[in-house]
């Protein structure tokens, strides 16, 4: 058997999501609310019998593998790696990777060096100067300085301290060199990070990857970043992600300018910030919290340097499609850190009132074009109108609207146009036949596949009964095919429905992800439990199905008058027009 499968088959998908999400069983399913979106009332379903999860509110669904590839924003081979992890499977690597050894080596030289500065700084009587600036002059708390697992690496005589103690666990001085936590000295190999106040950076699975060092006293350069190495790209390293990332799922991220904003952040309750390390935001930052968000919202100094910042990032973030704020921190506070520890109430008041980009869309049009002439106008219009075009929500887009009619002196009408011409067709083909259900999210859905859903979890005698009573023909065309098979095996199931059996009777894939999904909605309680009230609800549906299906008959039958109408055709008209009354007759009586 391959790996995947063994996998699969040494894990329950309740387990695995059970991790993350507090899961309550629910009729043949469980549910829970999602860790993808926001959501009070849970719409995330979880089916022990298929291995399958679905959220109904955001649409996010598959297996355990994608699962954990969505939640920890991995790709499948690393998925697959931490559920073999998990299930005590050892998986064999198809592609030799030369430094693989290396690489396990340096992590954890890694996490010795994050314990060890974690452990003299926070119970070690030389990490008192690191301990006193952090609580004192930045104000952090024991738990933030835990959570982030801060270290201090004291300033010695030798400048050897960590370097001894890795050389004594047995680590060789190349192993210390190529993880970064030691460098060459003029006698010998000596420790990086000396008297600086040193913050582990983990990746999104907790790894430590490298170190930033900040100087307790005033040396040069202020802070200092491990170099690259086998296991840290600076350029892709996104410093909280670890922490961040479930509430960045949520409330999308903060993106700030260094380590002591983001800790302060999380100290605060901003539990979606993030920062990048040493570096400028990058197109790798910017993918890799693509993987959780598309949200993204700028908090940089508010000094040139921080809005130069400012405008590059959006530039580049829009090209990834986020949804961009910038957050504006008053000119007297030098960072968020600053500013959080002075006015955490204007701090709140800052991340919230975040400036949409729309606003700095506009400032940035009218700062590139002269606003006064017509060439300008047009200009400016024609950059505005398809990015106002895009904004999804009808207030939103007005205010904008009256907004650059305001400043640009153009009519909104005008606007408007422009406005319009650039956007696109939404679909509306969910509109039809859509039915209030018995969903325990109060959700929408259409008719056909709600009577679908019903009939995969009542009693196999009263689904009988009610496919027996019913002909594929009053389906719409796509549903004929799933409404025959369905009949085909309810007609010859036994005692109880299986939805492993049904779906493996089905050949076409799309199909059978859609006989899935039917399969983990999630109905009020008392539907299920209660025979008679199931009875009523399947006979109105029917009931229900056949008025649309004469309701289509009836739109058939008024296009074929029209047609006639045309062609003059007389004759036909008025024996079209009584099929049409006896029909409508009908639909009355049903
Ligand atoms: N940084 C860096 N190397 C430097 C200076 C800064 O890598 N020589 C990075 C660090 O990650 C730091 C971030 O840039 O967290 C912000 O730097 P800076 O604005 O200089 O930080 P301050 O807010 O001034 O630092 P502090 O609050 O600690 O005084
Ligand atoms: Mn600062």
């Amino acid at each position: 058997m391959d790996s995947v499968s063994q996998v699969k088959q040494a894990l329950n998908i309740v387990d695995v999501i059970g991790k993350y999400v507090d899961l309550k069983k629910s009729g043949r399913n469980y549910k829970g609310n999602c860790p993808f979106h926001s959501e009070n009332t849970p719409s995330l379903m979880v089916s022990s019998e298929l291995q399958i999860f679905k959220c109904f509110g955001c649409g996010e669904a598959g297996d355990i593998f994608s699962f954990i590839q969505a939640i920890e924003g991995v790709e499948f081979p690393q998925a697959l790696e931490r559920l073999a992890d998990l299930a005590g499977i050892v998986i064999e690597k198809k592609n030799f990777d030369p430094d693989h050894e290396l690489r396990k080596v340096i992590y954890k030289i890694n996490a010795d060096t994050a314990s060890f500065y974690n452990h003299l700084l926070v119970t070690h009587a030389v990490g008192k100067p690191g301990l006193v600036y952090l609580k004192e002059k930045r104000k952090l708390t024991g738990t933030t300085i835990s959570d982030f697992k801060v270290g201090f690496a004291p300033k010695t005589k030798s400048w050897d301290l960590l370097t001894s103690y890795l050389l004594k666990k047995g680590y060789t001085k190349e192993q210390l060199l190529r993880s970064g936590v030691s460098v060459e000295g003029k006698k010998g190999l000596i420790d990086k990070f000396v008297g600086r106040v040193v913050f582990p950076l983990r990746d999104v699975s907790e790894k430590t990857v490298g170190f930033t060092g900040r100087t307790i006293y005033d040396s040069q350069p202020k802070y200092l970043n491990t170099s690259e190495t086998l296991v840290f790209h600076k350029s892709s390293f996104i410093y909280g992600l670890d922490r961040a990332k479930l509430a960045i799922r949520k409330e999308g991220a903060v993106f700030v300018e260094g380590q002591l904003d983001v800790l302060t952040s999380h100290q605060s309750g901003f539990l979606n910030v993030v920062a990048s390390s040493g570096t400028a935001l990058t197109t790798e930052h910017l993918k890799i919290l693509g993987n959780y968000t598309n949200q993204i919202t700028f908090c940089f100094d508010p000094d040139k340097a921080g809005r130069s910042a400012t405008d590059r990032a959006v530039l580049l973030a829009d090209k990834f499609g986020f949804d961009i704020k910038v957050a504006l921190i008053p000119s007297k506070y030098a960072d968020l850190d600053e500013l959080l520890r002075a006015d955490p109430l204007e701090a709140e008041r800052v991340l919230r009132d975040a400036v949409n980009i729309y606003d700095f869309y506009i400032s940035y049009a009218m700062s590139d074009n002269d606003a006064t002439s017509s060439e300008g106008k047009k200009k400016i219009l024609a950059y505005l109108a398809p990015k106002v075009s895009l904004i999804s929500n009808g207030v939103t887009k007005d205010h904008y609207i009256k907004k650059i009619s305001a400043q640009l002196d153009v009519s909104e009408d005008v606007i408007r146009d422009l406005v319009a011409e650039s956007s696109v067709d939404i679909d509306e083909k969910l509109k039809s036949a859509v039915v209030s259900t018995g969903l325990d999210s109060g959700t929408k859905v259409l008719i056909e596949d709600y009577l679908f859903s019903l009939l995969m979890k009542a009693p196999i005698d009263l689904a009988n009964d009610t496919v027996y009573k019913l002909d594929a023909s009053v389906f719409t065309l796509e549903n004929r095919d799933l409404f025959s098979s369905l009949k085909d095996y309810l007609l010859s199931a036994k005692d109880i429905f299986s939805i492993k059996q049904f779906t493996e009777t089905i050949q076409d894939e799309i199909l059978r992800k859609r006989v899935m999904d039917l399969f983990l909605f999630d109905y009020k309680a008392d539907l299920l439990d209660n025979d008679k009230v199931l009875k009523n609800e399947l006979a109105d549906l029917v009931s229900r199905l056949r008025k649309e299906a004469l309701r289509r008959e009836l739109k058939t039958l008024s296009d074929q008058i029209k047609v006639a109408e045309l062609g003059n055709d007389s004759q036909k008209v008025k024996s079209l027009s009584q099929e049409f009354t006896k029909l409508s007759k009908k639909i009355k009586e049903l």
